[in-house]
């Protein structure tokens, strides 16, 4: 990374750069609307919506809620990734991996057993993310098979459960 950049939770105060920072990076403020909407869920989690910040600055966001996997007989909880937004002037720098690892690492820390993710194919499965359907495991809606993808933060958390995620 040739900038230095800290990565830290988001505090309340952060909320109006995040915002427009995830505008400028979609291009639309349909991401920010749901990063509001999941701050105000009873899924959201504070330590696991992190900034990145340079010189003041705030250039990157990503965002882990949580989420249940439907089972015939029970309710497993997880945490389902999205979104992550990186200025675009300070893309490629490795910013976008660094928010990645830093929420893994914050998750398993805090005991979550599995994250879900629905994403480009050819980024995500060098974090360790495969397909959710080796699991058995589907999205609540019609995805391409390789974009929605599992990663396991505890071995085994997602062994012998098959459902939908909600
Ligand atoms: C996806 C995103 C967060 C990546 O952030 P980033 O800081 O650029 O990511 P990194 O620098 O860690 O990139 C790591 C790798 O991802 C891939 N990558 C990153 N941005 C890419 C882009 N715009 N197009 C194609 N591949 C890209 C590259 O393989 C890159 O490796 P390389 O630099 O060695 O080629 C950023 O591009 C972004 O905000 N995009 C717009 C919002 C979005 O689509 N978010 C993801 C969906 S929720």
């Amino acid at each position: 990374m040739r900038t230095s950049v800290r990565i830290r939770p988001e505090v309340q105060a952060d909320y109006g750069a995040v915002f427009d920072l995830d505008v400028a990076a979609f291009g639309g403020d349909e991401e920010a609307r749901l990063v509001g909407r999941i701050r105000s869920s009873e899924g959201f989690d504070p330590r696991l919506s992190l900034v990145a910040e340079t010189e003041g600055r705030i250039v990157g966001h990503i965002v882990l809620s949580r989420i249940v996997i439907q089972a015939p007989d029970r309710d497993v909880p997880a945490l389902a990734l999205a979104p992550v937004a990186v200025l675009s002037a300070f893309q490629r720098m490795g910013i976008g991996s660094a928010l990645i690892r830093a929420a893994l690492t914050a998750a398993a820390s805090i005991g979550y057993g599995a994250v879900f993710v629905l994403g480009h194919p050819d980024y995500y499965p060098g974090f360790g993310c495969v397909p959710a359907s080796g699991y058995g495991i589907t999205a609540p809606f019609s995805v391409s098979d390789r974009a929605f993808m599992a990663l396991e933060l505890v071995e085994g958390a997602l062994e012998g459960i098959e459902g939908t995620v909600v």
